[in-house]
Formats: C-alpha cells, sequence, structure tokens
C-alpha cells in the first residue's frame, strides 16, 4: 500500500481532499543497516559469546536525576550520565566492531539537546549503521510492583516518540530490558509485546525460581501476559540474564571495578593473556550448562558505567582477539560484541520451542529470609502523589484537546502539559514510585510533580475559560483531603466546576472545609441539592495543624458529564457551628439504600458487611496492626526491614487497640462512624447516599520509634468468605492475577517467610471470594497486600524503619518533613464492595477507574455571568460501560494521540466481558474527527506495519481465534482487555 493511503486507511476517502496530504507517514527509502542486519555474523557449529556494552543508569535513586546527569555530588556516588555518553560516542568511533545500547530517554534526551549539529550528525549515523542502538527506549525503566498501567504507557510513549522523532525506524527499539526492576508484573510484559517489541531481558528473579529455570535451561521462556488477548497479543519472549545485569566475576574492566587489565605485552610484566582466556572460556562453557542454544549473552556494564569508556572498549577487544584466536587451537567458542537484539535474533534462528509461562514475578526474594516486598509499599505519601498527579495530568491531556492547543496561552498566562509529563515519566523509574530512593530524592521527584501541576494549572484554567465563557478567576484547593481550603472556609458564595475526565458520568461526593452552619447548594440547571453540613473530626484537626480552622465540612454529591464538567453554586446561608450531631454512643449500624455496615457495640469494629440489593452478607472484623520490623539481630538471618525488604520479626502482628472509641454522624448525605484506635491511628467509616462502595478513610501516624521499633502498619480485614487460601490482585492496575498461599504456579515453593513471602503488589484492587461472595478492595495507590488466613485480607498502609536493608540505598526508610518533624502521617482510602462473584468486576472496574482517574473541583468567587456555560461533555454520547478512554492528549501541532480500552477481562463480566464498538467520528462534541491512523500500543509505529519475531511455546492448546474486523471504517472494535492506539487529525468545531 503506498504510504499516504496506509497513513490514512479507507477513511480518506469520506473526507476533504486536504486530508490527502496529510503526511502522517514517513519516507521509508532510507539507506540504513541498522536492527537485526547491523549484527555481526556468528559461527554455526561453536558456542557464541554476545558481548553486550552497556551502562545502567537510574532516573534518580541515590542522587536526583539532574545530579546524575551532570555527575554532581559524586561524594554520594561517583556517577555523571553526560560523560557517560560522551565517552561512549568517542570510544564507538575508533573501532566500527564496538557496539553499545542506551536504554534511558531522559538522559539521552538531556544530553542530546546539548550536542551541536555535527555531534547530532555522528551519532544519526551510529544509529543508522547499528553500533548505538536503542533498547526499552521509554523514559526510563519503570518499576513494575507500584506503577500503574495508564502512566507506564505513557512514559513509554514520551521516550520512544523521542527516539522516533529523531532517529526514525533505527531509533525504535525492538528489544525490552528491564534489568534491575525487583520483580516483574505480567502486565508489563503484556503492554512490551503491545508495543511491538521482540523480546523481553530482565536480570532479577526468585532465587528458588532461578535455581530451577537453570537446571531445566528454562532461563528463556514464553510469557503469554494475557488471558484475555487472543495470541500472540500478548505473547512475548522473556530472557532472564545469567549475572544479573553485570559482567561474570574478574572481568569488570571499569574505572569503577579492581579487576586485573589485559596485559599483552610479553615484554612487560604480569602477562596474563593466557590467564585471561583460560578464566573466560572456563565461564562462557559454565554458562552454556544453562541455557538452551549455542549462544550466550554476557552484560559487559553496570551502574553507570563506562565514564571512561576506553577502559572497557580496550579491553574488549583485546578479548574478543586472544580469544577467538584460540579457534586456531580448535578452540569451538567464538567471542562478538553484540547487543540483547542481534541475541535475541540467533535465538529466534535457533527456532526451538520454549517453556510458557502465564503467571508473573512476584514476590522476589533474593535469599531465603530477603523478600522484597516492603517496596510495595514504601513511602506512601509519595505513591498517593504520583497517583493523583496521573489522574491531573490526564485531566491536563484532555483540556488541551479539548479546547486545541491555544489552551496554552490565555487569560492565565502561559502553561503546559509538557512539565507534568515529564515528570510523571521520571516518577515512574524503579527507584521513584517504588520508594526506594534516598530522601532527598523522594523529595526531588514530589517537588518535580508539584511544578509539573503547576504548569497544567494554567492550562486548565485557560482552557475551562474558554469552554465555559468565563475568565473569572480559578482556584484550586489541593489540600481538601485534610480539610483545608481558605477560598471555601472565609467565602460566601462562590462556584465548584467538577471536571470528570472518565468516558461515563460520574457520582462524587464534595467535601469542603467551612465555616457556616447552613448552606445552599444548586446544580447547573438551578435546581437545589441535598447539602449537609457536618464537623471536621478531631483526627483532621490534629493532622491539618494550623493550616486551616475550619470547623465544618459541607458535603454534598454532584453528578459530572463523561469528559466534561458540569457547575455547582455555594451560598452561605447562616453562620455558625455545624447542625450535624454526634453521637457519642457506639453505632450499631449505618446504612445507604445498597449497603449496610454494623458495628460490634463493644468494640466499636466493624462486625458485618451486606449488599441490600442482592441480599448478600459477610461477617466482616476490621482492625489496624502493626508487625515488628526486624532489626537484622535475628536466628535465622541478620537481613533487617527496610525500604526493600519487609521482614517482619514475627508472624503475629501487634494490635494497635482492641477497642476504637466511636462517634457517629447520620445524615441523608452521608452516615459515618469516625474510629479513634489510638493518637497514631483513626478512621473514617463512611457510606455516601449513592454509593455502591463503603470507604474506610484511614490516617496513620506519625508511627512511634522512642520504644525503638520498626513498625510496619497494616488493615486486616476477617471475614466469613471461605477463600480456601487463594486471593486476586492486579497487574499494575488491570488484569487480575490468582495468588495461593505458600504456593508458586511454575515450581515446589520451599516457603521461609510465612508473611513477607506472601505479600503481593496491590496496584488498584484486591479481593477474596468463595461460591456465593465476593469481597473487593480498592485502594487509591499501590500498596503490599496478603492473604494469610482463610477469609482475611490484609493491606500493608504505612512503614517506618530504624535499619537500612543493605540492598544500596544506605537510608532507614524514616521518613519525616519540616512539616511533620514527629514523623509522615498518611491517610488514604479503601472502598470495599460486596458482590456475587460472577458480576462483581461490573463494580469495581468502574470504581477503580473513578479513584484513578478522580474528578478535578475548581472554584470561582461569587456569582456566575448569566452566559456562563455551567455544563459542558467534551463526548457527543456517554460511552459504553465497557470502554475506558486511556488517552486524550495533543500529539503535536495537527494531531490528536487517543487509546480506547475494554476494561473488562474476557471471563469477568457476563454483561461487559464482549467486544464493543465505538464510532471514532461521532465521538468528540468539540471537534471533527477528520482522518485516522492506528498505532502500536506505545504510537511509535504503524499498526499495519508491526510485525514481531513470531516464538513458539512447548505446548499451546490455545486455539487461535480469528481477529474480529471492523464494521465500517470509523467503527472500532474493542475486545475484552484490549487497548487501540490512534492518532487523530481533527479539527475544532
Ligand atoms: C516517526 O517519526 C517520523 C519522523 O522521524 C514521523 O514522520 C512519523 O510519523 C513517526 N511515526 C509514528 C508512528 O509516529
Ligand atoms: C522451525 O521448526 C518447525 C518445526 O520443527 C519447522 O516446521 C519449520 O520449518 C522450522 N522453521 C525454520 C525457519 O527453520
Ligand atoms: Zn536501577
Amino acid at each position: 500500500m503506498a504510504a499516504s493511503l496506509r497513513a490514512l486507511p479507507v477513511g480518506l476517502l469520506l473526507v476533504q481532499s486536504a486530508v490527502l496530504s496529510f503526511p502522517l507517514g514517513q519516507n521509508r527509502a532510507e539507506v540504513a543497516t541498522c536492527g537485526y542486519k547491523s549484527c555481526h555474523a556468528t559461527v554455526p557449529n561453536m558456542l557464541n559469546v554476545h558481548l553486550v556494552p552497556h551502562t545502567h543508569d537510574d532516573v534518580g535513586w541515590l542522587k536526583t536525576v539532574d545530579q546524575y546527569y551532570y555527575g554532581d555530588r559524586n561524594d554520594i556516588q561517583h556517577a555523571g550520565v553526560q560523560y557517560i555518553l560522551d565517552s561512549v560516542v568517542d570510544q564507538l568511533l575508533k573501532n566500527p566492531d564496538r557496539r553499545f545500547i542506551y536504554v534511558e530517554t531522559a538522559f539521552f534526551y538531556r544530553w542530546w539537546k546539548q550536542q551541536s549539529s555535527s555531534m547530532q550528525q555522528t551519532v544519526k549515523q551510529l544509529v543508522s549503521e547499528g553500533r548505538l542502538e536503542f533498547v526499552n527506549g521509554g523514559w526510563c525503566m519503570s518499576d513494575e510492583a507500584t506503577t500503574h498501567y495508564s502512566a507506564v504507557i505513557d512514559q513509554m510513549t514520551m521516550g520512544l516518540k523521542f527516539l522516533n522523532e529523531t532517529f526514525g525506524p533505527c531509533g525504535r527499539p525492538r528489544v525490552a530490558w528491564h534489568i534491575d526492576p525487583f520483580g516483574h508484573a505480567r502486565e508489563h510484559a503484556s503492554m512490551f509485546a503491545q508495543m511491538g517489541y521482540d523480546g523481553f531481558f530482565f536480570g532479577r528473579l526468585d532465587y528458588q525460581d532461578r535455581g530451577h529455570r537453570m537446571k531445566n535451561k528454562d532461563q528463556e521462556l514464553l510469557w503469554r501476559a494475557s488471558d484475555s488477548l487472543t495470541p500472540p497479543l500478548a505473547d512475548l519472549f522473556t530472557g532472564i540474564l545469567p549475572n544479573g545485569y553485570n559482567p561474570p566475576a574478574g572481568f569488570c574492566w571499569d574505572q569503577l571495578c579492581d579487576d586485573p587489565p589485559i596485559r599483552d605485552d610479553p615484554d612487560l610484566e604480569d602477562y596474563n593473556v593466557d590467564d585471561v582466556v583460560e578464566r573466560f572460556l572456563s565461564v562462557a562453557h559454565s554458562q552454556a550448562l544453562v541455557y538452551k542454544t549455542n549462544h550466550i549473552i554476557m552484560t559487559m556494564g553496570s551502574d553507570f558505567q563506562y565514564e571512561n569508556a576506553n577502559l572497557w572498549y580496550k579491553n574488549l577487544d583485546k578479548l574478543i582477539h586472544y580469544v577467538n584466536a584460540q579457534q586456531a587451537n580448535g578452540s569451538k567458542v567464538n567471542v562478538l560484541y553484540s547487543t540483547p537484539s542481534c541475541y535475541l535474533q540467533e535465538l529466534h534462528r535457533a527456532n526451538l520451542t520454549w517453556a510458557l509461562k502465564t503467571d508473573d514475578f512476584f514476590p522476589y526474594a533474593d535469599n531465603a529470609h530477603n523478600f522484597w516486598t516492603g517496596y510495595f509499599t514504601s513511602r506512601p505519601a509519595l505513591k498517593r502523589y504520583e497517583r493523583l498527579s496521573n489522574s491531573r495530568l490526564q485531566i491536563c491531556n484532555q483540556l488541551e484537546v479539548l479546547n486545541g492547543p491555544a489552551s496554552r496561552k490565555g487569560p492565565f498566562g502561559e502553561g503546559d502539559s509538557q512539565t507534568m509529563r515529564k515528570a510523571m515519566a521520571v516518577a515512574q523509574h524503579h527507584d521513584a514510585v517504588s520508594g526506594t530512593e534516598k530522601q532527598h530524592v523522594a523529595n526531588d521527584y514530589a517537588r518535580r510533580l508539584a511544578n509539573g501541576w503547576e504548569h497544567c494549572r494554567v492550562l486548565v484554567s485557560n482552557s475551562l475559560a474558554a469552554l465555559s465563557g468565563t475568565s473569572a478567576k480559578r482556584l484550586y484547593c489541593d489540600n481538601l483531603n485534610i480539610s483545608v481550603c481558605p477560598f471555601t472556609e472565609s467565602t460566601k458564595k462562590f462556584a465548584v466546576n467538577v471536571y470528570n475526565p472518565l468516558a461515563q458520568p460520574v457520582t462524587w461526593p464534595v467535601r469542603l472545609p467551612v465555616n457556616g452552619t447552613a448552606y445552599s447548594v444548586t446544580d447547573a440547571k438551578g435546581k437545589p441539592l441535598d447539602c449537609q453540613v457536618v464537623p471536621v473530626s478531631q483526627a483532621t484537626r490534629e493532622l491539618r495543624q494550623n493550616r486551616g480552622y475550619a470547623v465544618s465540612e459541607l458535603v454534598f454529591q454532584v453528578e459530572a458529564p463523561p469528559l466534561g464538567y458540569s457547575t455547582y453554586s455555594v451560598s452561605l446561608l447562616q453562620n455558625g457551628p455545624p447542625s450535624a450531631a454526634t453521637q457519642h454512643r457506639a453505632p450499631l449500624a449505618i446504612q445507604n439504600k445498597y449497603l449496610q455496615v454494623t458495628f460490634d457495640p463493644e468494640t466499636g469494629l466493624l462486625s458485618s458487611f451486606s449488599n441490600l440489593e442482592t441480599r448478600q452478607t459477610v461477617e466482616l472484623t476490621q482492625n489496624f496492626y502493626w508487625y515488628n520490623a526486624s532489626d537484622g539481630y535475628n536466628a535465622h538471618s541478620n537481613q533487617p526491614s527496610g525500604a526493600y525488604i519487609f521482614r517482619p520479626n514475627s508472624s503475629t502482628p501487634f494490635v494497635i487497640s482492641w477497642i476504637a472509641k466511636t462517634e457517629t454522624i447520620k445524615t441523608p448525605v452521608v452516615q459515618e462512624v469516625r474510629q479513634w484506635f489510638s493518637p497514631w491511628v483513626s478512621q473514617v467509616v463512611r457510606l455516601y447516599a449513592d454509593s455502591k462502595a463503603l470507604e474506610l478513610e484511614w490516617t496513620v501516624g506519625p508511627l512511634p520509634i522512642d520504644d525503638g521499633l520498626g513498625k510496619e502498619v497494616i488493615t486486616r480485614l476477617d471475614t466469613s468468605i471461605k477463600s480456601s487460601g487463594i486471593f486476586y490482585t492486579d497487574s499494575n492496575g488491570r488484569e487480575v492475577l490468582q495468588r495461593g498461599k505458600d504456593f508458586r504456579p511454575t515450581w515446589d515453593l520451599k516457603q521461609t517467610e510465612p508473611i513477607a513471602g506472601n505479600y503481593y503488589p496491590v496496584n488498584s484492587r484486591a479481593y477474596i471470594k468463595d461460591e456465593s461472595d465476593q469481597l473487593t478492595v480498592v485502594t487509591d495507590r499501590s500498596q503490599g497486600g496478603g492473604s494469610i488466613q482463610n477469609g482475611s485480607l490484609e493491606i500493608m498502609l504505612h512503614r517506618r524503619l530504624l535499619y537500612d536493608d543493605v540492598r544500596g540505598v544506605g537510608e532507614p526508610l524514616n521518613e519525616t518533613s519540616n512539616e511533620y518533624p514527629e514523623g509522615l502521617v498518611v491517610r488514604g482510602k479503601l472502598l470495599l464492595s460486596l458482590n456475587p462473584p460472577e458480576s462483581a468486576a461490573d463494580t469495581h472496574r468502574p470504581l477503580a477507574q473513578q479513584v484513578v482517574l478522580q474528578p478535578l473541583l475548581t472554584f470561582t468567587d461569587g456569582d456566575l455571568q448569566s452566559d456562563t456555560r455551567l455544563e459542558f461533555s467534551g463526548l457527543q454520547a456517554v460511552l459504553p460501560p465497557a470502554v475506558h478512554l486511556l488517552t486524550v492528549s495533543q500529539w503535536d501541532r495537527d494531531l490528536v494521540l487517543l487509546r480506547l480500552e475494554h476494561q473488562f477481562q474476557s471471563w469477568e463480566s457476563k454483561m461487559h466481558s464482549q467486544p464493543v464498538t465505538v464510532n471514532l467520528q461521532k465521538l468528540f462534541s468539540t471537534m471533527e474527527v477528520l482522518g485516522f491512523s492506528e498505532t502500536n500500543l506505545s504510537a511509535n509505529q504503524w499498526k499495519d506495519e508491526m510485525t514481531r519475531l513470531d516464538w513458539r511455546p512447548q505446548t499451546d492448546d490455545v486455539p487461535l481465534l480469528k481477529p474480529l474486523g471492523d464494521p465500517s471504517i470509523w467503527e472500532v472494535t474493542l475486545k475484552p482487555m484490549e487497548i487501540r492506539t490512534f492518532l487523530l487529525r481533527v479539527s475544532h468545531r
């Protein structure tokens, strides 16, 4: 097909001829020898050793991303990425055989901007000859346990877009490369497959798992990463690297290493070529024993290596020369400069079948008592801030599209979405949202997100001004969660604009700090709304300290249209303290029309949970406990709990209190029971009138450490559900995986840590179920969780530790701040729903999306101008419940990036696990879609040009289904769990 036709499929026939010249495609007539064609030849009847020179450059860890780039603060860690790239390019030019791979686009982009055009030309040449190859290529190497798929797709897209725009097809990485993340999520593999990667390599997996795989030569395998997408859509060839990501012992020639150089002048002292060659052959032969083909890979590099690349390359040149020289003496080993994709190509040529894997690589233990399951929860405040920032970024992106790029400049000044996009991309790094960085680096990530939001706020204000027709000053209240908003506290009359980023309408509770007794709230049509004034809780007063003084909160429920907003007017009617009375007796029950919970009158704890619609009831007790973190002085091992590792000293947690002091508030809008457990743990059990989920708003901290004990605080739900040792957790917020107690699907587990070894990442939800009941917990951030007893589900909320866990960060996880010198206090929500298992997803799927993409509230003072547009939807119609609008974002001046997602798994819902069709032409209300072109998931390759290497599993009983064709060119069909990505050409109406 001709390029212009492919760029605009048949759809162009429907649109004006101006669109014909729409240059989505590009001229592919380039003569380039990058990619598989640029690989060095191998020798068929020999053992081929692929040497892969590489550097692992953390996008922040012990130093901030900028400190790493410049090589600042070398007193903390000697590392400077700018010098690495300078030096490597220089060394590549010295010998065309040499190869290098580069991974983290956040760094490469910084370096590229600073190069002269002649240097840029030189680098382009190296890339087009395959001598410098991009691998992975996202903005960072994301964490896999604590990231949400939406943010991962965004950060990959940003890095890959830069590479494509800068280098064209030769800049498109073929291989995904996650050599350092601490365990591997199935959803990441699924995303990589859909981004068009041919294979995936990583370094870390459970030590028992590795042992079995070495024995069975299963360190290379085929990962079937979705139970819903038709194979091979989510199939990803996966290779486990032999030595983490380090060189074999004795062969590290970086300036950071101490191994002996190759001394090859026989006239000088200490000639060691024979010794080096002999040691190398021995390492190669033993490595070959645990892999299947006559090709093996060696990662020649490590953290921030190649700053003086001459050291590495000079010795590698010699190594290759002297080892291959032995072939003349009958050696059957051939060493070559290579890259992961060249190695992958040889594995593919071997045409073998590979073990099929359908679960994931969590949890990761590097030894019997060292489970890396603490970081699932580490830095809970940063984890929440990152998730909230994602919601803000998506809103910023959407409003930039709905009102067009003009929103960047307007009555409120100049704003942009790019700053926030970069801040979010950096935050996905495996030492960022994971919580495994030093404190000053964590502060830097948070600062970047805050700065990104400042840029977005201007854009959002400009766009809302244009869409609503009012340039009234727009205020933001970022601290509503602790009941602080000076504006609502002191203003008699104001309007609240509620923007909903979802493709379905949302009902959302609004709580505003106020000081009056009575208010009137009217909706966009002028209709009065039920609203209620309730007192601010003691826990909230203590938490906010002197940041705010509101005595009450005004509570009402709003409804916002899809991809749009609705405006509510609030007026003070009467000054004075709140009208809703608080009862101090223990409550018996609270309820709305859907749900009821009862409390034990003796203890004040929850005792049962009912769904009134389905007439289901389960016993439910919930309480708070803490594990005593191991301090490292222990009979079995000296491993302490730390930022990475969770290691309780005992499997029995301490209860914080068996009794909660309670306070009850019952109003027509909200019913809540405020529970107080201790000076550092409290909770509100809350039911809004229209909610199908029970809210548990927990407040934990500052964790006391004056007893010298590190603490890992959990909440545990103990129910009558017969869960038989099985529970379920989501993978990066998308597909749900089954977990078995003391069980791993692919080997016989020898369990050595009964609690930590049963913890899994919970990114957005976890559930337990039996034949009749499913209790689902939706979380507002990533957390660790487990089901240790039948019927029980525990979620770790906060951790404060006194020792470093010896994995490099070099600090105990002991978070304090200027505002909270006694230790961080963290507040968050769990949303509980109870449903029959066969329809539970109908509730928890939309619920989780509402938490991930929560509405944005903005405020304007006084009366609105009469011509203000009070309600707006960017969609022509609500999308079907199965469809999630994953991305609406400005791509460049002319194009819009759109991702539509089917948000149900194939087995999950009778009602929604069906193909569903969306018409692109009838999608948006503010713009017309003139043409579109489909791409891979990361939008760096046209869909119809995607060809991936094919791999055969050892056993394959999954029938290949015929793909459904789209009924008409504008209609896009989504099958369960499918994401489809489009670039749209639009014109604003
Ligand atoms: C890749 O980049 C080129 C410019 O180098 C551009 O013309 C093309 O549209 C991009 N491809 C995709 C899929 O975005
Ligand atoms: C790969 O192996 C299969 C089955 O053994 C065989 O049918 C096929 O022709 C082989 N492909 C190549 C390219 O050698
Ligand atoms: Zn790393």
